[in-house]
């Protein structure tokens, strides 16, 4: 069954197109904060190990609703994790021989946190310009700014 939600299909396509982006740079995140919380090391260790299982469970759930709103738009999510790694606009965790220090995880997830936040501006930007119509997606795109913003003010005031 086609779908009809009175936005013609190139439009949409922007709309998925950007929202892949986001799905592959949620998933790098996912990768890196999961590591983290397996790795982290330090006196404040429990309060770090569960900060970070925070981090990675709503990373999880955005995943899932960034794949879910992809589908709403008759979209398919990209499906590898190859795709995830050529279309995010994060760097993939890049480990050497030393584990970082708790400060130097934060510091590299909060990198990523303000990428994100910024590179959805820019994604929101794009949208109003090609006049794309789409607001469940540009209201869902400002949510995950509140979202992703709150979350960055956290793990900012950990290495403050
Ligand atoms: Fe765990």
């Amino acid at each position: 069954m086609s779908i009809n939600i009175g936005e013609p299909k190139e439009l949409m396509n922007l709309s998925i197109e950007l929202l892949n982006k986001l799905l592959s740079d949620e998933f790098v995140l996912l990768a890196k904060s999961w590591s983290f919380h397996w790795t982290v090391v330090g006196p404040s260790f429990g309060s770090y190990h569960a900060f970070l299982e925070k981090i990675y469970t709503e990373t999880f759930n955005n995943i899932d609703d960034v794949a879910e709103r992809i589908r709403a738009l008759d979209g398919v999510p990209l499906q590898s994790l190859r795709s995830y790694i050529e279309h995010a606009r994060i760097k993939d965790y890049n480990a050497g021989e030393t584990l970082p220090d708790a400060k130097t995880m934060f510091a590299i997830l909060l990198d990523d946190y303000e990428t994100i936040i910024r590179e959805i501006r820019e994604d929101l930007k794009i949208l109003e310009t090609q006049k794309v119509m789409d607001e469940g997606t540009i209201s869902f795109l400002q949510d995950m700014i509140y979202r992703l913003g709150k979350t960055a003010w956290m793990i900012r005031a950990h290495i403050s």
